[in-house]
């Protein structure tokens, strides 16, 4: 038996920008899917559970679905299956993730599945090899949509800067609040409503995008230097641009302003495509615990991350 983990990611700035060549900041979090490998013949099995603790279990040989997210689960680990030809196996996940949320499931899932395949195969499959492995599966996945920060972020962890090319950056660990609208968003769609406003206003979209990159570049000396109130003010204003790009929900609104006022928080912005999904809130001094329960106070399922987290890994087995 052999188990890998890999984390989830937020985006901290720069979504849908990054789509044009700006760059989006992203940090890998601590939650993470974990993924185990036995061989077994003739047989998949996969079980799962999220953070509203609704397990679920799809069994490929009585096809019993219990859940939208174990089809997700499933079509990605079959993908990475066929890709690195492997069969007779059981496949289990368990996933602090919540899917389809831009919290980076799919990616965790399918870089812990590399990883514990290339592990349990004697692949000899480098870290980087796999990344790139799992950008593949994931674009094929999603029909050639997926930027390399997602799975980027899963095998390597840390911080990522992506305009185009992919740099790792050396920042200190940031302590967020994620509130999630429940409503799982599709990435797709948001992408392209965004660039069919860029193509429909042109002389609109673009300062937008540049203003949004202009901010991901602002924020990295500030946040390796803790100037978190300045962090907290550049989430704002990337917030309002993405409002302005037309990804913004009532239900993310709400949790902006919830995390704003009575949450105390620092800065809130939508993270991801937006459309649904999380926002992000970083903490006033000492409101971590007022900003969760004003996150679910205004509805959203809230949690704390902390951002900057280790890449994938092999586990001890249970
Ligand atoms: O839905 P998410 O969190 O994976 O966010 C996608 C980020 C976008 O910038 C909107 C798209 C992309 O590929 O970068």
């Amino acid at each position: 038996m052999t188990m890998a983990s890999a984390p989830g990611k937020v985006i901290l700035f720069g979504e849908h920008a990054v789509v044009s060549g700006t760059p989006a900041i992203g940090g890998a979090i601590d939650l993470r899917a974990r993924v185990t490998v036995q061989d077994m013949h003739g047989c998949l099995l996969i079980e799962s559970g999220d953070l509203t603790l609704q397990g679920f279990t799809f069994d490929l040989i009585s096809g019993q679905v219990i859940s939208a997210g174990a089809a997700i689960a499933t079509r990605y680990i079959s993908a990475v299956l066929k890709e690195l030809e492997a069969c007779n196996l059981r496949i289990t996940v368990q996933s602090d993730l919540l899917p389809a949320s831009g919290l980076g499931s799919s990616a965790a899932i399918v870089v812990a599945t590399a990883a514990a395949l290339n592990a349990h195969l004697d692949l000899c499959l480098s870290l980087k090899e796999i990344a790139s492995l799992s950008h593949k599966i994931e674009k094929s996945v999603q029909q050639g949509l997926g930027s390399p920060m997602d799975t980027a972020l899963a095998t390597f962890g840390g911080y990522l800067q992506v305009s185009g090319v992919v740099e790792a950056l050396d920042l200190p660990p940031l302590d967020l609040a994620v509130g999630c609208t429940r409503r799982p968003h599709d990435t797709r769609s948001e992408v392209l409503k965004v660039q069919t406003l860029r193509k429909r206003y042109p002389e609109l979209v673009e300062p937008i995008f540049q203003a949004i990159g202009a901010i991901s570049k602002r924020a990295v000396p500030l946040i390796r230097e803790q100037r978190l109130e300045e962090v907290g003010e550049l989430m704002n204003i990337n917030h309002g641009l993405l409002e302005g790009l037309g990804v913004g929900t009532r239900d993310l609104g709400e949790l902006v302003y919830a995390a704003r006022g009575s949450g105390g928080a620092m800065g809130a912005k939508i993270t991801g495509a937006g459309g649904g999904g999380c926002m992000i809130a970083l903490p006033g001094l000492n409101s971590e615990a007022a900003l969760i329960a004003s996150l679910r106070q205004a509805g959203g399922a809230a949690f704390s991350v902390r951002t900057g987290c280790e890449g994938v890994r092999l586990e001890e087995g249970p």
